[in-house]
């Protein structure tokens, strides 16, 4: 496995092996990696020639300073683990690497950026989208893997890719748990023990409200996840959102098209997201009658 911190030498290795045929595979991480990152790794060793993998904590997506400077590092650490992945390339750019000037792009994705997470959080997704195609640009995938904890940012990435024109495949992958159920998560390690205990209790709670989508309204259910998860006392919820599956919409009913249940939720000083799909009510029925 090669580690490269030069975006040179990244594309003079890479340029020999597409001059092979080889099909590149993928994986932008910000490090402190865990098993839903090696769950990523491993789609794309299965699928793709070459793996590479990204770790690079990018300053721009940071609205918080103090998130920015308290987000895990250990680069060594995760070179190795991804030692025993299959992974040929680790990419370790510095900030001067990759953001020699400032970059000044303003992406615009209609309401794919308004809503939850760019609602709370302003210029995340420009900052994901700078870096990310950035990488994009020195990688040259065929195809890049993402992780569907993040469900609106490869929302946010598939617009992207089809506003630029870019010839990669962007392949979803499922959100990879604790044995208790919370969404693994880099920042799962800064939570201290009493947030930790009751933190699994967020899809415990997603999970229950399946449950409720022949009976309540979306309106409803927010409310009630909202109110079952506040009532812990020591989870706070920050949105959640009922959005329909692919324009991020809220929408207004169950029906015939796909949804999503999305929250943002603060564990003390640790702001933790979690989703839950909901499918069509035509499948549902279609399953009952076998
Ligand atoms: O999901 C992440 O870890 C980051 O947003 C990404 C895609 C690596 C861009 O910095």
């Amino acid at each position: 496995m090669d580690v490269i911190s030069t975006k040179s030498m990244l594309s003079s290795l890479l340029q020999r092996y597409q001059k092979q045929g080889k099909t590149i595979g993928f994986v932008p991480t910000m490090g402190a990696l865990h098993e839903g990152h090696l769950s990523l790794v491993a789609k794309s060793t299965s699928i793709c020639d070459v793996t590479v993998v990204s770790i690079f904590v990018n300053p721009t997506q940071f609205n918080d300073k103090n998130d920015l400077a308290n987000y895990p590092r250990c680069i060594e650490k995760d070179c190795a683990l991804l030692e025993k992945t299959g992974c040929k390339i680790v990419f370790t750019p510095s900030v001067e690497e990759m953001y020699p000037e400032e970059d000044t792009r303003q992406f615009s994705f209609g309401n794919l950026d308004k809503v939850m997470e760019g609602e709370h959080r302003p210029g995340h997704f420009n900052g994901v989208a700078q870096i990310v195609s950035k990488l994009f640009d020195v990688v040259k995938p065929n195809m890049a893997f993402f992780g569907l904890k993040d469900f609106q940012q490869v929302a946010i990435i598939k617009e992207m890719v089809k506003q630029l024109d870019l010839n990669i495949e962007i392949i979803a992958c499922p959100i990879i748990r604790e044995n208790d159920g919370l969404a693994k998560s880099s920042r799962n390690q800064l939570l201290d023990p009493k947030h930790r205990v009751i933190a699994p209790k967020i899809h415990q709670t997603l999970a229950t409200a399946i449950s409720k989508t022949n009976s309540c309204t979306p309106n409803e259910i927010c409310r009630w996840i909202e109110n079952e998860i506040d009532s812990t006392n020591v989870l706070q919820t920050e949105y959640v959102q009922i959005v329909d599956y692919e324009t991020l919409e809220p929408i207004k009913s169950f029906g015939a098209q796909k949804a999503i249940i999305c929250v943002a939720v603060w564990a003390g000083k640790i702001r933790l997201i979690d989703n839950q799909e909901i499918n069509p009510k035509i499948n549902k029925i279609k399953s009952k009658r076998g």
